[in-house]
């Protein structure tokens, strides 16, 4: 929800106020005022509030533990485990909750998933029945350029589609893909298939209603193997990149420069995301955590 430049400021007894300062793009908020270690509840509610109101938040300066995130991250609900990827399931040695992004080598193993190249556009693992609801990444250590994140409002692309598009594709349903990370890479344990018919993934409406603030979304996954189901492949492949052109647009997006200290929680479901790259010989390490869904999307 694009709010303008205005400010809101939120007080909580003993504790400073948190300023929440809306990005000015289509979505995204910077929250101030704020350790994330020690938060009371009424401002985890202003926090919580924040992230539904404006999809994406931003909180600079924070000094985390992986314990200090694994109980912030909780404050939302039950994990997940860090999901396989090409290098199979990277996560902090005893925390299998953090999962760590990154290109760094160790004794010729990386030690995170996704490299150094580009993330294309995705939600996270919704080629799963029950997708997770969000997911927070904290910048430990960041390349001097590139490797910025950036997130898309699925409610700002729902509402730029024509009228005439958004009955078309009401009913349909939409396969996301399982086989491809948005690194480009084959999910470990996985065959590769270029058949958007039989790739494995899960089937979700096209247009759901998000199950907290009830507004209604276009929910795409990812662009590659993707297929709307019943339709002939000419035909799904021709309406996805209709669909798809909208999201490419900068005005639904909001790109973010990371800084170490730096924690970003996006909700998993109205948002996709993307990254850019960035010099492999360059050092990029963020840990993750997910929070899971509570019921499949509709
Ligand atoms: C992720 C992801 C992008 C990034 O962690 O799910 O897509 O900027 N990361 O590291
Ligand atoms: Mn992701």
């Amino acid at each position: 929800m694009a709010l303008g430049v205005e400010r809101e400021v939120a007080r909580s007894a003993g504790f400073e106020p948190i300023e929440v300062i809306p990005t000015g793009a289509a979505l995204g908020a910077e929250l101030r005022g704020v350790d994330l270690k020690n938060i009371d509840a009424s401002q985890f509610a202003v926090i919580k509030r924040a992230w539904h109101d404006h999809e994406v938040i931003l909180v600079r300066g924070q000094t985390l533990s992986d314990q200090d995130l694994i109980a912030f991250s909780r404050r939302f609900g039950d994990l997940d485990w860090a999901p396989v990827q090409e290098t199979g399931r990277r996560f902090v040695e005893g925390l299998p909750e953090i999962y760590i992004v990154s290109n760094v080598m160790v004794n010729g193993e990386p030690i995170g998933s996704l490299g150094a190249g580009e993330a294309v556009w995705h939600t996270d693992m919704s080629y799963l029945d029950v997708p997770p609801m969000a997911s927070m990444l904290y910048a430990l250590e960041v390349p001097p350029a590139g490797g910025n994140t950036s997130f898309c409002s699925m409610y700002a692309v729902y509402q730029a589609l024509p009228n005439e598009l958004r009955q078309r594709i009401a009913k349909l349903k939409i396969k996301h893909d399982g086989t491809y990370n948005s690194g480009g890479y084959l999910r470990q344990g996985v065959a590769a298939t270029d058949d958007p018919r039989t790739s494995p993934g899960a089937v979700h409406p096209l247009v759901c209603t998000h199950p907290d603030t009830g507004r209604r979304m276009l929910y795409l996954g990812r662009r590659r193997n993707a297929y709307l189901v019943g339709l002939e492949l000419a035909e799904s492949e021709a309406l996805l990149d209709q669909l798809w052109a909208f999201v490419a647009r900068p005005e639904f997006a909001w790109e973010h420069a990371w800084r170490v200290g730096d924690l970003v929680l996006w909700d998993n479901r109205c948002t996709m995301h993307r990254r850019d790259p960035f010099d492999a010989s360059a050092r990029r390490i963020m840990h993750r955590t997910q929070i899971k869904g509570s019921a499949a999307p509709v």
